[in-house]
């Protein structure tokens, strides 16, 4: 059921970036589409430099034809159009945050609950939040404030600390929603649901049954024209600090005692902090890195493209000697008696034959094996491309012989005439509703961090070669060191036979 939301005004720092223009601007206007923005709503977009209502209003245009090719509708388009308006922000301007507050206290065009929604590079968080601060626009004692961070939240234990410390003087945790996109999915979501709103998985959920589980955010695509940004960050800061640990944590976690936002959270930090440190002494049985170099990638209908490695992308661009991987994988144990001794392999890349984002759980043997071609049960969460669930389990062969074949039950998660919502549209919802349980609290990013650092930084202190991958391939052969067992292997497709090297 929809939630009420308070008459308010959101107000779009960096409105004119590339996340604005693919995400924030068309999630919006499908908002309004859908009839979930309150009749009182007034989107305010903040930009350095100077431009006229008109102006922007024709670039919000420009934004939405680029993304619904098929058209919109024209009354929702007009009812839309009214929301926005443009406030310019220059640096240069000492007085441009006063300008602000003056502009926004006309009650009659701005709701004065506000929501901020920091979409700037992320040097640039405090210094907006501290000048908000200033001139008062996070005073709560008549209308709520809330601050969306965009990811990421510091790029190591200190900065998020540094961060959170410096924003902490202006708001309270209540105020501050840290996103990280990924929990808006509703595959992602579902993984809870699956897990606590089904009888029959619970009691098989711990290390009496599941041999494995694997977190897999594979890619086909390579690291584009973000090669600085990119070759900054690596695979581990830039996917396992953030999605693939916030997926682990749901998929790992006790049940919270109910589903408000707070229990779910205790238990995701619970969880997260439960995690061993993996020892650095031991970095090459429990992590393992590399680069994808030149290949072949599939470029959908079937098509092959040529494609350049990783280090001839960096060259192009000046930059030599580089380590940072493109692909990552760890081996982490969680330290509580239902996971004792159950491998999590979490697994990101870029350049791979496929793209798939998944959890494939695998079960231990069967107390009963007929012959050595006996599959394990696998249970796949599929998250993306395909949103579905898919059990693998063994069946007899039709017949007068005792044979075994593997049976795939696959139950597609959307269905016909199911709403598509993206993953920024529902986080744009609860910022406005001011529901933050899919946004992170700070013990998350910080437990985050003190995983991903000690990795982050035995990696780049090894300056040694990186092993290459060639594009278009299945996972380096060499990445099977982290496996705790001679028959585990990477499980690739959900569909049946794509699952061996
Ligand atoms: N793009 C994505 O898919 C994506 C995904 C995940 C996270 N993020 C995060 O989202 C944030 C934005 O990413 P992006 O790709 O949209 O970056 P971007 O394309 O560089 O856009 C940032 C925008 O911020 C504006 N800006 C800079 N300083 C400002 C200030 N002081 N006040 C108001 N506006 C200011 C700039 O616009 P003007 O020149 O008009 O001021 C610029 O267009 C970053 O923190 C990024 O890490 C992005």
């Amino acid at each position: 059921m929809a939630k009420i939301i308070d008459p308010c005004t959101l107000v779009l720092f960096g409105a004119s970036g590339n996340l604005s223009r693919v995400k924030l601007m068309p999630g919006l206007f499908r908002l309004d589409a859908a009839g979930r923005l309150p009749n009182h709503m007034a989107i305010l977009s903040v930009g350095r430099g100077e431009l006229s209502r008109e102006t922007w209003h024709a670039d919000i245009k420009t934004m939405l034809d680029a993304k619904f090719k098929n058209g919109y509708d024209k009354a929702v388009f007009e009812r839309f159009i009214a929301r926005n308006h443009y406030h310019a922000n220059p640096p240069t301007d000492a007085d441009a945050f006063n300008k602000m507050k003056v502009l926004l206290s006309d009650e009659k065009v701005f709701p004065q609950n506000l929501a901020y929604f920091l979409s700037v590079r992320p040097t640039d968080f405090a210094p907006i939040v501290e000048q908000l601060s200033e001139v008062g626009l996070l005073d709560e004692r008549e209308y709520w404030r809330r601050v969306l961070i965009e990811k990421p939240f510091g790029t190591d234990l200190p900065s998020a600390q540094a961060l959170q410390a410096s924003i902490t003087k202006h708001l309270k945790e209540s105020q501050i929603y840290r996103i990280d996109h990924y929990l808006g999915k509703s595959a992602l979501q579902n993984i809870m649901l699956t897990r606590f709103a089904n009888t029959m998985f619970e009691p098989i959920w711990n290390n009496q049954y599941i041999d494995h589980v694997q977190i897999t955010n594979n890619e086909i695509l390579g690291v584009g024209d973000r090669t600085e940004f990119y070759n900054n960050t690596g695979a581990l800061r830039d996917m396992v600090q953030s999605h693939l640990l916030q997926t682990l944590a749901l998929v790992a976690m006790e049940k919270p005692k109910d589903l408000s936002p707070d229990s779910i959270r205790a238990e995701k930090i619970k969880l997260l902090q439960s995690i061993k440190p993996i020892p650095v002494a031991e970095l090459h049985r429990h992590a393992f890195r590399a680069q994808y170099e030149a290949g072949r990638v599939c470029v959908g209908d079937g098509h092959g493209e040529n494609v350049r490695g990783y280090l001839e992308e960096l060259a192009k661009e000046g930059v030599t000697g580089s380590v940072t991987e493109t692909y990552a994988a760890l081996k982490l144990f969680i330290d509580n008696p239902r996971w004792k001794g159950v491998p999590f392999y979490v697994r990101t890349a870029k350049r791979m034959h496929e793209g798939n984002t998944a959890i494939s759980i695998r079960f231990k043997k069967a107390p009963m094996q007929l012959n050595n071609e006996q599959h394990q049960n696998w249970l796949t969460l599929n998250i993306q491309p395909r949103e579905c669930i898919k059990m693998e389990i063994e069946s007899k062969i039709p017949g007068l012989d005792i044979a075994t074949r593997t049976l795939s039950i696959d139950g597609p998660q959307r269905q016909q005439g199911d709403e598509s919502i993206d993953s920024y549209e529902s986080l744009l919802l609860n910022l406005m509703e001011g529901d933050p349980s899919l946004y992170l609290h700070i013990s998350e990013v910080e437990a985050q961090w003190r995983l991903i650092d000690p990795i982050v930084k035995a990696w780049a202190e090894d300056q040694s070669p990186v092993h290459q991958y060639k594009a278009g391939n299945r996972d380096p052969e060499a990445s099977s060191v982290i496996f705790d067992a001679k028959d585990q292997f990477w499980r690739y497709s959900i569909e049946l036979g794509g699952d061996k090297q």
